[in-house]
């Protein structure tokens, strides 16, 4: 990797002064003397882009990364000339853009600095492949942090740290290596108890430097294309993440089995090893939704075909699965095995659909079959072609979902691991090399491959799950951390990824629990199970060298308490489902890290392991071995043990018992969380009534529940069911108000209300401002009563 200072040796140049200035509408063009423009376009009030040109000429607009419909429209705009500045207004920030230098720094409106250039925008020719390396550097304030940047396996906060985005097959990956699977050039960051953020739509390798190399500077550059970056302005993390995913964008609600619990190996053949592992999910009863059919299953690696002596009838195999509440999802890898009697093959070569290299010739790599070639994913066309090679897969034989692996793309037994640099790409009709193609490349695919599976899936909804991505790559499919190994070190990096990935707009994702090399020991199997219940995307995958990795394999004693958790999780579906649309909806990730939900807490900066699962669960997940308990921190507010219903109230540090069979797990006062009965699978039964736990809080709380047919697309028409309600407690009284929106028929007529620390007897129980009798509604002590979904205000008042 080239440093900074090396950058700077090699003659970088520098805007100089301003010589003109234009605004059409929402964009305004800064022009220097020596030929750079600066191009500032308004989104929101609190969002901005900036573009730099040099010699006068941008490049041609274009992006992947970008939702289609980005809310946009500000309240305020104007430009003020003063003597050294122009000075831009939104009604959120003021940006002051150096007439001698271009430099621009961003205030809120008392004038308080939120982010400022230090050199601001340079560059240095590519003297090998034309262009410019473009940089941009700005100053690092003291007490200033960093978050986000994707999948980084390295401490949440990312000050003093160097990051590299070029999506790599890392196998076996350590903490701190760079780079890793995903290109996520997102990052936000905190300054004084401002938020902001700066994501770099860039697709070239980029490279993000908070202050490592020097102390009080931030930095981030790209091997090519443009200078071209968003800036959002908080203040609250929250706001920013936001405005990141909407204009990335969210995926579409999954099928709610995708959310159950999934088991996975390299892999599961023949096909009676299939139906046996799935028995013993039945036989042991361990709630499973999903079973994944690794490379294995195809003739020899050729993707979209069937090993026929392994697997003699798959849709049978499938259909019998699908009886017994399993779902399948089978892989697909982007090499297409070079085989002039191999159907896929045969239609790529006919098409031109594979990649070629500068002069000419198609790129070839090795990969699962022996030598391969690669479709460029980046014509639409070839998108096409693929998402029609589904058909017969998920239309015929009836595989659930599919999972697109080694889309970096990885190549083996070469140094770069991937595709040479010279392979040309159609990018869309912006013809490139794979220097800009690269970190989209995984991306592309998966993009056809959920197009084809949506298709061939509807009515249902589909699900698909991706290795490789970059920014916007959350509008189409779930992702997983990679081969990961089996260690306590990585049962922390699974923590800190999945908090990480969720910050930067993509929630729905998964470790591969219990880790892919190696094997765990009983213990940390059991820990990663108890980290991953709460993580949105939950599977066990391992690369099956080292013997197996099922719920089942390390003596009765796991296997019971990772049977507790894989039931605790289904139990709490309708809490995760909720999650999920809260964050399709409003841009909330589904894991947030302690800085996230308390910003002004100091102490929240630089904690790694404690999160939040959805708005109201508190985590902290156990990290070592031999553990009886260990020290976590409670931020503001107060929490309820799950287990034994203490109380701690938020802003100290405290040593929590956690023997193996418990996970430190908090649910925030005030909340009322929904739940299900264990079911082993999503569907298996009707939900007859909703239990709802309530969190008793002195004060009040709102809380969620969003619910519809947990598949197909009704719930866009309206048939969908979102209960708000809004909890009041007092001293000697509980006041729950629940406001309804949507058309869907829950199954259930009945709630039934477990009340955790009320602190009165209850006397009297009205619904709706009538007194019902203890028998009407089975009042149990003080423990629950039943009533009712229809209620609209439920008054208990204390004896
Ligand atoms: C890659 C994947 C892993 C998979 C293996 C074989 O290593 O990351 O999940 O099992 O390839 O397909």
């Amino acid at each position: 990797m080239i440093t900074n200072t090396e950058i700077e040796k090699r003659g970088n140049q520098q805007p100089d002064h301003i010589v003109d200035f234009k605004q059409e509408n929402d964009k305004l063009h800064f022009t220097t003397q020596n030929g750079v423009i600066l191009e500032l376009t308004i989104l929101r009030d609190s969002a901005i882009r900036f573009r730099y040109a040099t010699e006068h000429v941008f490049e041609p607009d274009f992006s992947y990364a970008l939702n289609d419909d980005v809310n946009s429209g500000y309240n305020e705009l104007s430009v003020e000339e003063e003597t050294a500045a122009y000075i831009v207004s939104t009604s959120k920030i003021n940006i002051h853009i150096k007439k001698s230098n271009l430099k621009v720094k961003i205030t809120d409106k008392e004038g308080t600095v939120i982010s400022e250039d230090e050199l601001g925008f340079h560059w240095e020719e590519n003297y090998d492949y034309g262009g410019n390396i473009v940089k941009m550097s700005k100053v690092c304030h003291s007490g200033e942090s960093y978050y986000g940047m994707g999948d980084k396996a390295s401490h949440t906060n990312l000050k003093g740290k160097r990051v590299n985005n070029w999506v790599t097959d890392s196998y076996a990956y350590g903490k701190d290596q760079e780079p890793l699977y995903k290109a996520i050039p997102f990052y936000v960051g905190l300054n004084q108890n401002m938020a902001y953020g700066v994501f770099f739509d860039n697709s070239f390798s980029t490279y993000f430097d908070f202050a490592n190399e020097k102390r009080n500077v931030t930095s981030f550059w790209a091997d090519g294309g443009e200078m071209n970056y968003y800036f959002f302005y908080g203040p609250k993390m929250g706001q920013v993440v936001e405005a990141y995913t909407d204009l990335t964008g969210v995926p579409e609600l999954p099928p709610l089995w995708a959310l159950g619990f999934h088991q996975s190996k390299w892999s599961y053949y023949p096909e009676k090893k299939v139906k046996d592992l799935a028995a013993t999910f039945r036989k042991l009863e361990i709630p499973c939704d999903a079973i994944y059919l690794d490379i294995d299953y195809m003739d020899g690696f050729r993707c979209f075909t069937w090993d026929k002596q392994r697997f003699p009838d798959p849709k049978k195999m499938i259909q019998e699965l699908e009886a017994d509440g399993f779902k399948t999802v089978t892989m697909i890898d982007p090499g297409i095995k070079i085989d002039r009697d191999y159907w896929v093959y045969q239609e790529a070569m006919e098409n031109e659909y594979f990649c070629r290299r500068a002069d000419g010739p198609h790129f070839k790599g090795k990969v699962w079959p022996g030598e391969c070639k690669f479709p460029d994913f980046t014509n639409p066309e070839v998108r096409e072609w693929w998402a029609g090679l589904y058909k017969e897969m998920i239309a015929d034989m009836g595989v659930h979902g599919v999972w697109n692996d080694m889309n970096e793309p990885a190549v083996m037994e070469v140094p770069t691991k991937t595709a040479n640099l010279d392979v040309r790409h159609d990018y869309d009709g912006h013809r490139c090399s794979h220097r800009k193609a690269h970190n989209v490349y995984g991306m592309q695919m998966v993009r056809a491959t959920y197009n084809g599976i949506k298709k061939y899936t509807f009515p249902k909804r589909p699900f698909v799950l991706t290795r490789a991505a970059y920014s916007g790559t959350q509008r189409y499919c779930a992702t997983w951390t990679g081969d990961n190994v089996a260690t306590w070190e990585h049962l922390w990096i699974a923590n800190v990824q999945m908090q990480r990935m969720a910050l930067s707009g993509y929630s729905f994702v998964g470790s591969d629990i219990g880790g892919f090399a190696e094997q765990p020991n009983g213990e940390l199997f059991a820990r990663w199970m108890q980290l991953a219940i709460f993580h949105p995307f939950c599977r066990v995958h391992s690369s099956g060298d080292h013997g197996d990795q099922e719920p089942w394999s390390f003596g009765q004693e796991i296997t019971g308490i990772v049977r507790k958790f894989i039931e605790l999780r289904y139990k709490l579906l309708p809490y995760i489902y909720t999650t999920f649309y809260k964050y399709i909806k409003d841009g909330l990730p589904m894991i947030q890290s302690l800085v996230f939900y308390d910003q002004e807490d100091t102490q929240t900066h630089f904690r790694t392991d404690e999160f939040l699962f959805g708005e109201q669960m508190l985590v902290c997940p156990v990290q070592e071995p031999n553990a009886q308990g260990r020290r976590m921190y409670f931020p503001k507010g107060n929490w309820y043990n799950y287990w034994t219903d203490e109380v701690i109230s938020g802003g100290v540090e405290k040593w929590v018992s956690a023997p193996l069979h418990v996970i430190p797990f908090y649910i925030k006062e005030g909340a009322m969380i929904p739940k299900y009965p264990v079911q082993q699978y999503v569907g298996e039964k009707e939900i007859k009534e909703l239990e709802i736990d309530i969190y008793f809080k002195e004060g009040m709380e709102n809380s969620e529940v969003y619910e519809d047919q947990q598949d197909g697309y009704d719930y866009k028409k309206g048939r969908f069911s979102l209960r708000r309600f809004r909890l009041r407690g007092k001293e000697n009284e509980l006041i729950i108000q629940q406001f309804k929106d949507g058309n869907y028929i829950t199954t259930y007529d009945i709630f039934k209300l477990s009340f955790h620390g009320l602190p009165f007897t209850i006397g009297i129980v009205e619904v709706d401002n009538e007194e019902v009798s203890p028998e009407d509604i089975k009042l149990n002590g003080n423990n629950s009563i039943e009533i009712s979904k229809d209620f609209t205000e439920l008054h208990i008042i204390g004896k």
